[in-house]
C-alpha cells in the first residue's frame, strides 16, 4: 500500500513538473494604454535602407509615387506603421538638412563616413521624407544634428517644417513647393551623443540638450515632443545625470539596445547558427526587460509621475552582414529567430506601457532587423514583419496586467522562461493575447484564467516554421508565414492551448 501511495504521489509530482505553465490575465483590471508608437520604425541613410529601399526616383521602372516605392509603402501601411524615425542614427549627427532641399540636381553631395564611405547625393531629403510619412499615414520622428550641427541649424529646421506665418524659413519652404507647414511632433535632439554623436560626457550633453531644446520652438499648435539622447544599454549613470540636469526640458528620453548573440567583433551569422547561439540570442534579447526596468526606476526618481517617456528608438538583432555584401551596409537575413526576438521585445514594451511610450526597430528595409528586404523590383516580407502584423492589435489598446508561471528552456545549466506573453483589450472590448514559445524543441501546454471575463469565442493566428533558422528569400518568399491557429479552447473563463515549439501565437478573444 505504502509503495502504491509513493508511486501515485511521485506520478502526480511528475505531472505537476511538466504542467507548470499558468497565466492569469486580469481582464477586469488595466489602466495603461499601450501607445501605438511602440510599433514604430527607424530608417537611416545607411546601405540600401533609403536608396533602393524606399527611394527609387520618379523615373524608375519600379512602381512609385513621386519617387517612393509603392510596394514598400503598402506593406508598411498594412502593419499600421505609426511613426518613422529619420535620418539617423549616427548619420543624423553629420546631416545638414539644408543640403537636402531644393532642386535635386543642385543639391550638394557629401560622404557618408559612418556607413561605407559612399557618396550621399541628398536626393532624399526633408520633403521626400515627409511625403513618405504622408503616403504611409504615419507620424514623422526627426532626429536633429547636435553633434556637428549648430543651434541655429536645428532651430531653422523646425521653423522650415512647422511655421505657418511669414518667415525666412517658411518662405524658403514655399519656394521649394510646400505651401502649408507639416506637423512634426517627435523631435530628437542628438543621437548616441555618448558615442558617434559627439563622444560627450553625460554632464556636457545635458547642458547642450538644454541649449538646443530651448530653440526648438513650438509654432502654432505644433507642440514638439522633444526626445533627449539616452543610454546605450547599461549606462545607468547617463540616465541619472541627464534626467537630473535636463529632465524638466524633455518629453522623452531614448534607450538603445541591440541583440548581438556573440561579440561585437564576430556577431554570428544571421542564418547559420547553433542552438547554443540561439539560446544566447534569447538571453541577450531578454536583457531588454532588465534595462527598461532599471532605466525606468532611475527616471522615477526625477519624474515620479512618469511624464517623460522612455523611447527605445533603436533596438533589434545585429548579426554579421550577409557574405559578399558591403560590411558598411549592415544587410542581414531574417529568420524565425528574429521573429521570436521581436515578439519578446514587443511583449516587454507592452508590459512597460506606463513608461515606454515609443520604440523603433532598426531598420525597416534592408538594414539590420529589417521587416522588408528588396532586390531591385522584388520585395519580400521577413518573419519579423509578420510579428508586427500579428501584434498590431495591441496599438492603443489597454494593457491587461497578468501573471505568468512558465516552464524553463535550459541550455548548459542556464535557463530562461520558455513562455513570454502580453495581453490587451481594444476599444471594442476584444482581448488579444500574444504568446511566444521560445523553446525550439518542446511544445508548451498552457492554461490561462481570464479573470473577470466570460468570453464566448476564441480565434488565433500563428507564426512558426520547421526550423528555427528558416527565412524568406527572393526565391521562396513565403517560407515563414502566418497561418490560422485553431488549437485554443475556451471553457468558462479558462483558456487552454498548446503552443508548438518556436512559435508566436496571437489569440483574439470575444
Ligand atoms: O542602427 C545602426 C546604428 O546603430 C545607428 O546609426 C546608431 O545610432 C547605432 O549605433
Amino acid at each position: 500500500m505504502k509503495r502504491l501511495i509513493l508511486f501515485f504521489s511521485s506520478l502526480c509530482f511528475c505531472i505537476t513538473l511538466q504542467a507548470q505553465n499558468k497565466v492569469i490575465v486580469n481582464v477586469d483590471q488595466g489602466s495603461e494604454i499601450i501607445s501605438k508608437h511602440i510599433y514604430g520604425h527607424f530608417s537611416e541613410h545607411l546601405g540600401r535602407c533609403i536608396y533602393g529601399g524606399y527611394w527609387v526616383g520618379e523615373n524608375s521602372a519600379i512602381p512609385n509615387t513621386r519617387g517612393i516605392r509603392n510596394d514598400v509603402v503598402q506593406a508598411l501601411k498594412d502593419i499600421q506603421i505609426p511613426n518613422l524615425r529619420w535620418p539617423g542614427g549616427c548619420f543624423a549627427d553629420e546631416y545638414h538638412w539644408m543640403d537636402g532641399i531644393g532642386p535635386r540636381n543642385q543639391r550638394p553631395r557629401m560622404v557618408n563616413t559612418h556607413w561605407g564611405g559612399v557618396t550621399e547625393d541628398n536626393s532624399f531629403g526633408t520633403h521626400e521624407f515627409l511625403d513618405l510619412c504622408e503616403q504611409m499615414g504615419c507620424e514623422p520622428y526627426i532626429s536633429g544634428n547636435l553633434g556637428s550641427g549648430s543651434v541655429e541649424e536645428m532651430s531653422k529646421w523646425v521653423e522650415y517644417i512647422t511655421f505657418d506665418g511669414e518667415s525666412p524659413m517658411s518662405n524658403l519652404r514655399k519656394q521649394n513647393g510646400r505651401e502649408k507647414p507639416w506637423k512634426v511632433k517627435f523631435w530628437g535632439v542628438g543621437n548616441e551623443s555618448w558615442g558617434c554623436g559627439g563622444n560627450m560626457t553625460a554632464e556636457f550633453y545635458a547642458d547642450q540638450y538644454r541649449r538646443y531644446a530651448t530653440y526648438c520652438r513650438n509654432y502654432g499648435d505644433n507642440q514638439l515632443y522633444k526626445i533627449a539622447c539616452g543610454s546605450g544599454g547599461m549606462d545607468f549613470n547617463w540616465t541619472d545625470v541627464v534626467m537630473k540636469n535636463a529632465g524638466r526640458q524633455m518629453q522623452g528620453l531614448s534607450l538603445h539596445h541591440y541583440t548581438v548573440p556573440n561579440t561585437w567583433d564576430d556577431k554570428g551569422s544571421a542564418t547559420q547558427f547553433t542552438e547554443a547561439e540561439y539560446f544566447s540570442t534569447i538571453e541577450k534579447a531578454l536583457i531588454m526587460e532588465n534595462y527598461v526596468s532599471k532605466h525606468s526606476a532611475i527616471m522615477d526618481i526625477y519624474d515620479p509621475m512618469k511624464r517623460v517617456g522612455l523611447i527605445v528608438d533603436e533596438w533589434g538583432t545585429w548579426f554579421n552582414v550577409e557574405p559578399e555584401t558591403n560590411p558598411g551596409f549592415l544587410y542581414q537575413q531574417n529568420t524565425l529567430r528574429d521573429a521570436i526576438v521581436a515578439a519578446i521585445n514587443l511583449n516587454i514594451f507592452n508590459r512597460h506601457a506606463d513608461r515606454v511610450k515609443m520604440a523603433n526597430i532598426a531598420q525597416t528595409v534592408n538594414v539590420l532587423q529589417a521587416v522588408i528586404l528588396t532586390d531591385n523590383e522584388k520585395m519580400i516580407l521577413t518573419p519579423t514583419y509578420w510579428v508586427y502584423y500579428l501584434y498590431k492589435v495591441h496599438q492603443d489598446a489597454t494593457l491587461l496586467p497578468l501573471s505568468l508561471t512558465s516552464n524553463k528552456f535550459e541550455m548548459d545549466g542556464r535557463k530562461v522562461d520558455a513562455l513570454d506573453v502580453s495581453a490587451s483589450k481594444d476599444a471594442t472590448g476584444k482581448i488579444h493575447i500574444t504568446w511566444v514559445n521560445i523553446d525550439p524543441n518542446k511544445s508548451q501546454q498552457v492554461t490561462a484564467e481570464l479573470r473577470g471575463a466570460m468570453p464566448k469565442k476564441v480565434s488565433g493566428k500563428i507564426l512558426t516554421s520547421a526550423k528555427i533558422n528558416d527565412y524568406n528569400s527572393f526565391e521562396n518568399p513565403n517560407a515563414v508565414h502566418v497561418k490560422d491557429f485553431k488549437a485554443a479552447k475556451l471553457s468558462g473563463d479558462k483558456l487552454s492551448l498548446e503552443l508548438p515549439a518556436k512559435s508566436i501565437v496571437m489569440l483574439e478573444i470575444e
